[in-house]
């Protein structure tokens, strides 16, 4: 591979977001355009495969849904920290990409009459989760690259680990990273980068994330001087599969699977008896939380106590159509039929609403750069996503972001060179990597890391423990300094990837953690037990991180409020 390489524009991450602008970009430029699409994993290995059950858009009007009603549902969902204007973009594209990705072939699934299908999720008044059975995520990305494949104008580059985004006077200049197979050095420049590598989730021990997700682009974005948005924003999904965290997908209680605790009774009741088990997260992950602090769980395998997802009364014949890979994964990891028996669940790290901070046009503060999807925070989600608004999230802003990736090019200078000095300080870094002591295990840091994480920064939250996690990871911190890399080899250095990866990991807990401490009040994901009420006079405003050598400097800015004031959110 020749050691420096140019591009038009260069697209880090190759899942939904990525995919979709780089369709994007490839369309309105007619094919003459030359695109680089850098993934540290192979194409179609990206997460995005993993999303199951939907993608959020208003399809039936007719019946009574509208786009009005979309966004009251996202603001609320949101603790009224999305920006509303955003929010509006966001409904009113989002039918267009249904069709769009019907017209390229996607197999949404369809009623008896050949209409598109939704079902239920939380926190939406309406049926709005577009499906293609519990594998959505799948479908989605198969036909955005089958639809690339229609332009001949981008190289891929799988298997490229990025290590360094290169940022000379406020503008982009390159990629620096290494190429697994090779174990070379490799210079990317191009006079665009879209940023869509995805969020943060493998923080957390107990996560429904692919281990591949370790927020590099959000952590080299941060340290090239980008400021991250609301990272103290963390999703906890409801039903995360006990002991290995996997997804069981929220279109489970969306085809009418019923949440119990030990007595049997579904819990939900109490906690918001209108929506019941189709609550928004938040609050379905606090109740269950609280079910089983006050002893009404059950006790689950390696610690993890849990409720029980029961799908019993469903029949063989909607789990088979409706939740196959539910099944499947049901049984091939707990032995487990969910037509005869529940299913063991709690809540599961699961999604960052915070990321890089955009403006609503994908754009961030440095010229030439652009982000989308969940490592972007454009502030569509707020403090609390509604599921199936992020695979919508990945289509709406990979599309706006190539669009605009491409009517720009045309005016953007030539690729900025890379300095010499900034080539070598990239390269300097990961030689630090290779030549530093061995004395502490890289893999017991990370370890001890996640078990902070789901020990102190969880479903809820109190000062003493965020200080406590704050203080492990700045330890952490210290201690890399002494967790070299024992592979010296060149090809696939798995070991220095996952060094690398580790030191993402700590920024982005240093980040999240240090924002949740000073975020003085609960709103959304972010429930403190010290600061018990969503706090409108002093904390409705968005958090702004910026790297400083001593660890993040926040500041704050303003949501964006131009329908709806906050009220309080019931259920
Ligand atoms: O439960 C799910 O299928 C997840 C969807 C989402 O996070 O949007």
């Amino acid at each position: 591979m020749p050691e420096s390489l140019t591009h038009d524009v260069l697209i880090l991450g190759a899942g939904l977001a990525g995919l979709r602008a780089a369709v994007e970009i490839a369309r309105q430029l007619d094919g003459k355009v030359d695109i680089g699409i850098v993934s540290k994993v192979q194409l179609m290995r990206a997460h995005s495969v993993c999303a199951e059950g939907g993608t959020a858009a208003v399809l039936r009007t007719d019946e009574g849904d509208s786009v009005e009603l979309h966004a009251w549902d996202t603001v609320k969902g949101s603790d009224f920290l999305a920006d509303q204007n955003v929010v509006q973009r966001f409904v009113t594209t989002m039918p267009g990409e249904i069709l769009q990705l019907d017209h390229w072939g996607i197999p949404w699934t369809r009623d008896a009459s050949g209409r598109i299908e939704q079902r239920p999720f939380g926190g939406h008044s309406f049926p709005r989760a577009t499906l293609a059975a519990d594998k959505t995520g799948f479908f989605e990305m198969q036909t955005l690259y089958d639809t690339l494949l229609k332009y001949r104008c981008f190289t891929r580059y799988d298997e490229l680990f990025v290590t360094s985004i290169l940022v000379e006077e406020g503008r982009f200049s390159g990629l620096v990273g290494i190429h697994a197979p090779s174990g070379e050095t490799v210079i990317l420049k191009s006079r665009a980068l879209l940023i869509a590598s995805g969020g943060g989730g493998t923080l957390y021990g107990f996560t429904t994330y692919s281990q591949t997700v370790t927020g590099d682009g959000m952590a080299m974005a941060y340290r090239a001087g980008l400021p991250l948005e609301d990272m103290e924003f963390l999703q906890f999904h409801p039903t995360g599969l006990v002991p290995s965290g996997i997804l069981m997908t929220e279109a489970c209680r969306g085809e009418g699977g019923y949440l119990r605790n030990s007595r049997g009774e579904r819990f939900m009741e109490r906690y918001a008896p209108s929506k019941m088990e189709l609550a928004p997260r938040d609050m379905v992950s606090r109740a269950e939380m609280t079910e089983i602090l006050e002893g009404r769980g059950f006790k689950g395998s390696d610690g993890l106590d849990c409720l029980h997802l029961d799908l019993t009364h469903l029949g063989a014949e909607k789990i088979n159509t409706r939740l196959p890979l539910i099944r499947e994964v049901c049984i091939k990891f707990l032995d487990l039929d969910p037509i005869q028996k529940p299913i063991p669940i709690r809540p599961v790290a699961h999604y960052s609403m915070g990321g890089i901070e955009t403006d609503i046009n994908g754009l961030t503060r440095s010229g030439g750069i652009w982000a989308a999807g969940e490592a972007a925070c454009v502030s569509l989600h707020g403090a609390n996503r509604l599921g199936s608004n992020s695979t919508a999230e990945c289509l709406v802003w990979g599309g706006i972001t190539g669009g605009e990736i491409a009517r720009a090019l045309p005016k953007l200078p030539a690729a900025v060179p890379v300095s010499d000095a900034r080539r070598r300080a990239a390269e300097r870094h990961v030689q630090s990597w290779l030549e530093r002591p061995v004395s502490e295990s890289l893999y017991e840091l990370r370890r001890e890391l996640r078990a902070v994480m789901d020990r102190e920064v969880g479903v809820f939250r109190t000062g003493e423990g965020l200080a406590r996690a704050l203080s492990v990871i700045r330890e952490i911190r210290e201690r890399m300094g002494r967790a070299g890399v024992a592979d010296k080899a060149r090809v696939y250095n798995s070991n220095l990837f996952h060094a690398l990866e580790l030191e993402n990991l700590v920024d982005l807990a240093e980040v999240t953690v240090a924002g949740a401490l000073a975020r003085q009040e609960s709103r959304g994901a972010h429930a403190r037990r010290d600061f018990a009420g969503r706090d409108d006079a002093n904390w409705l405003k968005h958090t702004l991180a910026w790297a400083a050598p001593s660890g993040p400097r926040f500041d704050y800015k303003p949501v964006t409020i131009n329908a709806w004031k906050p009220v309080e959110r019931k259920y």
